[in-house]
């Protein structure tokens, strides 16, 4: 695996592949490496024919200088598990080479930021998102880009934004990876000191629950979130929102009547949190039961 630190170089190394149709796969990441990233980057090794990750700690989305500052940084670390997840490239450039001086544009998403994430965060944190994925997409210009469903709503935006500009991508969002005991990873969680790491896990506990609820029959939102926000409470964590929300509008449902996503953010000491699962109703269970009874009459009818 080779280290990258300026654009040219990246587009110069990525020239040859490219001309001889290799398939180009990017894995955009902010380093601190855990598991969901390399799943991100095996996801990658298994589709593409050069990977490529780019480990840039975009100071543009973060709206606490605090979190910048404390962000967890390893690159020695993160370069060989990535070295041993595949990758042929580590794009890791330094702050003025993403920004250089005069930097003056901004890709801005409107609608979906405004909410959730983009609500408690500040507008800043998705323009810093949607600006720098768009460069990164710009500079490496792959066929597929993989990120993770526990941003869920980053990978919303990031679909619209590729939608919106007509960038030539295929966006891959893949499954959220989670520890033994269910936490979701993140780089944020070895802030955690071990009595928040248990408190966290009522982030866990607040999403399965609604989700067993939901699956046995339950329908009305505000209940399922009274019950939630009673879990996160109990723990003694800051909870910022639970929320049920249509997975692609994000905006709130009422009555769970199909697909809906639960999503939290909820501060455990210092650390600031974000999970998020669907919910599949009883109703949903019954359907997609139903319907791949069709699809497997349809596809035996036609095998005859
Ligand atoms: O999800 C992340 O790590 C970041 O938001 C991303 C997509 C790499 C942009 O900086």
């Amino acid at each position: 695996m080779r280290t990258l630190r300026t654009i040219a170089e990246l587009r110069t190394a990525l020239r040859g592949p490219r001309a001889a149709g290799v398939r180009i796969g990017l894995v955009p990441t902010m380093g601190a490496f855990h598991d969901g990233h390399l799943s991100l980057m095996r996801r990658a090794r298994e589709e593409c024919g050069l990977v490529v990750v780019s480990l840039f700690v975009n100071p543009a989305q973060f709206n606490e200088g605090g979190d910048l500052e404390s962000y967890p940084r390893d690159e020695q670390r993160d370069a060989s598990m990535a070295a041993e997840a595949g990758v042929d490239l580590l794009f890791a450039p330094d702050a003025e080479e993403v920004y250089p001086p005069g930097f003056a544009t901004t890709v801005s998403v409107s609608g979906i930021t405004e909410v959730l994430e983009g609500a408690h965060r500040g507008r800043a944190h998705f323009d810093g998102v949607a600006t720098v994925v768009t460069k990164l997409l710009n500079i490496a210009a792959p066929e597929i880009a993989y990120f993770g469903q526990k941003d869920a709503q980053q990978a919303l935006v990031i679909g619209r934004l590729v939608r919106d500009l007509n960038i030539d991508v295929e966006i891959e969002i893949c499954p959220t990876v989670r520890e033994h005991d269910g936490l979701a990873m993140s780089s944020r969680n070895v802030r955690l000191g071990a009595g928040e790491r248990q408190q966290a896990l009522a982030l866990t506990r607040s999403l399965q629950l609604a989700a067993r609820r939901a699956g046995a029959g339950a329908t009305e939102t505000e209940q399922l979130i009274t019950e939630a926000l009673s879990e996160l409470e109990h723990a003694g964590v800051q909870t910022e929102y639970f929320q049920i929300v249509n997975s692609q509008t994000l905006e709130p449902i009422t009555r769970l009547n199909g697909p809906a996503l639960a999503v939290v953010a909820a501060r455990v000491g210092n650390t600031r949190l974000i999970d998020n699962q669907q919910l599949t109703t009883h109703t949903d269970r019954l359907t997609t039961a139903s319907n791949a009874g069709a699809s497997a009459d349809v596809s035996a009818a036609g095998s005859q």
